[in-house]
């Protein structure tokens, strides 16, 4: 055991690792190594699998996995939302990794804990919340939008669901159709089916629809399902559209239900004056999930569950676990898994408060503004080729486009635009994605790299359409 456990060892293979990775950050910055090593996923396996680390470094094992993996500080990286992590935050995960507090109880992860609720405030304070918010942070907003619908369920159910199970009651949830696919599934987790998810159809910008809101809730009460909550997405995955938050929280209040908003993405906005005109009406939501490893410089994964009422958040998880806390009832901020989904959860908080102290609310500005700008000049420059179509004006930093030949059916544009991208990942130059839309394809960007330039979006178009 004494050799796994060596301090010396850890000490020469961490200086050398660092090395590798500063030098792999300035490699992938100027864009001298692919940004996707592209291979086919059974390649990928059998080289995994045959692998033997003859010479018994870790060094050697990390410069193979790096080699293999996706760089997300290549300028040439605009295709999924992860952000290319600052690289103090990777030093605060190894922190995190190798402190390994879990944050389940108080005792075992004292400093994180307490680091845990100042971020915390700091993300109610951005929304617009006063002091009676609450919240902690939790593993992807997938589980964030669980959890926060199941608050939602917890206070306005009829009845006692957490008890007695749904006895009877059929239950709702009212969301945008373009809203990201784990919110169906939550609601279909939450034992709501088919017929518990009310999907509004959203206008020509991929936005809810929200005049519609009352006849749907009039159609499904006549149905005899409850709609608990209504779900508004700051912004939509496929799109980037941001729904009409103030109208949402009319609608929720008229009708006395819950207002989520899904700000995984989008929701960092509310750091920047400038585009936090985008999430107007997010502090009348009664929660908001945002993560950080979008949008927020953070390695993955980590996400923000801010409530407006604290005592909501407690609601969620009404359970005894003796041999955790005392009082089950007792509100006690410090014991986070009262309110987590998770158990043992990981020292997350430190690598968000590690960039609030170094860089404050001025940092995620920033990092927001650069790309949300960088979208609107990509928009331009797609606009000036007549081959090129763009979907919709982007209002963030996800621009959806196409190669469109009108005079090709939808079925080949469709064909055409698949074989562009696959063409583009296997270059190793740009790293984009696709995305299906109303039966059409089109190549979807996130601009995720602030360091990638006009440029750089000029020579991605040349390799689209020449
Ligand atoms: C709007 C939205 N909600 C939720 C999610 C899921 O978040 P996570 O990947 O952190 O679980 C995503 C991820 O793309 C998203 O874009």
């Amino acid at each position: 055991m004494k050799h796994i456990y060596n301090s010396e060892a850890f000490r020469k293979s961490g200086h050398e690792l660092i090395d590798i990775l500063a030098d792999h950050l300035t490699a992938a910055q100027e864009g001298k190594i692919p940004v996707l090593p592209w291979d086919t996923p059974d390649n990928q396996f059998t080289f995994w699998e045959k692998y033997d680390l003859e010479d018994g470094s870790a060094t050697t094992l990390f410069k193979d996995i790096i080699e293999r993996s996706i760089a997300l500080n290549h300028p040439g990286y605009a295709g999924h939302q992860i952000s290319p992590a600052a690289p103090v935050t990777a030093l605060a995960a190894l922190v995190a990794a190798f402190m390994n507090n879990e944050m389940g109880v108080y005792e075992m992860g004292a400093a994180s804990t307490a680091i845990e609720k100042v971020v915390i405030n700091f993300f109610a304070e951005a929304i617009g919340y006063d002091t009676q918010a609450d919240g902690f942070m939790t593993s992807g907003g997938t589980l964030a939008n669980l959890t926060g619908l199941l608050a939602a369920r917890s206070v306005h159910a009829h009845t006692d669901v957490w008890q007695e199970g749904h006895a009877g009651q059929k239950l709702a949830v009212m969301v945008s159709a373009e809203a990201h696919y784990c919110v169906d599934r939550a609601a279909r987790i939450m034992g709501f089916g088919e017929e518990g998810i009310l999907k509004i159809e959203t206008n020509d910008s991929f936005q809810m629809q929200t005049e519609q809101l009352d006849a749907e809730f009039e159609r499904a009460t006549e149905k005899g399902l409850q709609v608990i909550a209504i779900v508004g997405s700051a912004c939509t995955t496929s799109t980037g559209s941001y729904d009409d938050l103030e109208a949402i929280a009319d609608f929720a209040e008229r009708r006395g239900i819950w207002f989520h908003v899904d700000g995984a993405h989008g929701g960092a906005a509310i750091f920047s004056e400038k585009y936090k005109p985008l999430t107007r009406g997010i502090h009348r939501a009664d929660s908001v999930v945002i993560d950080c490893h979008k949008m927020l410089m953070t390695p993955a994964i980590m996400t923000a569950l801010v409530f407006k009422k604290s005592k909501d958040a407690y609601k969620t998880f009404n359970q005894k676990a003796q041999y955790l806390w005392k009082e089950a009832a007792e509100e006690e901020w410090y014991n986070l898994a009262k309110r987590t989904f998770e158990c043992t959860k990981e020292m997350m908080s430190i690598k968000f408060f590690c960039l609030m102290q170094l860089y404050g609310k001025q940092g995620f500005a920033e990092f927001v503004e650069t790309l949300y700008d960088l979208g609107k000049t990509f928009a331009k420059l797609i606009k000036k080729r007549p081959q090129l179509e763009l979907l919709t004006e982007p209002e963030c930093n996800i621009v959806c486009f196409r190669v469109y030949n009108a005079e090709l059916d939808t079925a080949e544009n469709n064909r055409i635009n698949s074989n562009i991208r696959q063409n583009i990942i296997e270059s190793g130059e740009f790293y984009i994605v696709q995305t299906t839309l109303r039966n059409t394809v089109y190549l979807r960007t996130t601009l995720m790299n602030p360091f990638t330039t006009e440029s750089d979006l000029e020579a991605l178009l040349l390799m689209v359409n020449g």
